[in-house]
């Protein structure tokens, strides 16, 4: 199972402002707020955060079926950091999702997966061919096996991104 979010930066510099009045309270939790405040970048982290939240809500909606709006119910912990990528895991009831997120100065981009391992088997896919959406929710059709494979989609301002595992 995976999942996918990417932020254009420069995009949602534009578009929101974290900073409004209740912003932060709907969306983090106290310890991601803390993580916010410590942040040499505090912007980049709420990003970064909400990226984490949105790759890891796409595999769990696609178990679940569970739709809504519930960001403070996923919560962000951070792991480590190797070679300038993040690595991290999103908490949701039982269920736990593992992130890898990637900030450079115009985009923040994030894959969960549900399984660590499978980081090493994501694959991009270049455009949108044998791809077709359940409920929403995009998948890979193999044209001679008839078999499916789950996909991510995420755009945002200039970026996109489709991943398959
Ligand atoms: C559905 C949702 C995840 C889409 O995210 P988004 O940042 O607005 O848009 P993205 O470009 O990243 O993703 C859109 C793609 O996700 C896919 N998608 C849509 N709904 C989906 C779902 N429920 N599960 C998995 N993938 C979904 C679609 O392929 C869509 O692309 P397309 O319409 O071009 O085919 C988001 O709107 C949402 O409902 N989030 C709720 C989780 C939450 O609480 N977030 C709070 C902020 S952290």
């Amino acid at each position: 199972m995976i999942g996918n979010d990417i932020v254009d930066l420069a995009l949602a510099q534009k578009e929101s402002n974290w900073k409004r009045k209740g912003f932060l309270d709907k969306i983090f939790t106290k310890n991601e707020q803390l993580q916010i405040s410590n942040a040499e970048n505090s912007e980049v982290m709420v990003w970064n955060l909400w990226s984490m939240k949105e790759a890891a809500y796409k595999i769990y909606n696609r178990q679940t079926q569970i739709r809504g709006y519930y960001p403070l119910q996923l919560e962000c912990f951070y792991l480590e950091i190797i070679n300038g990528i993040a690595f991290g895991k999103v908490v949701i009831k039982e269920s736990v999702y593992y992130t890898k997120t990637e900030v450079t100065s115009q985009f923040i981009n994030t894959i969960a997966v549900e399984n660590s391992k499978d980081f090493d088997k994501i694959k991009t896919l270049e455009n949108r061919n044998n791809i077709k959406k359940n409920n929403g929710i995009p998948s890979y059709f193999e044209n001679e096996t008839f078999g499916s494979k789950p996909v991510s989609i995420s755009h945002h301002g200039r970026f996109e991104q489709i991943i398959s595992v």
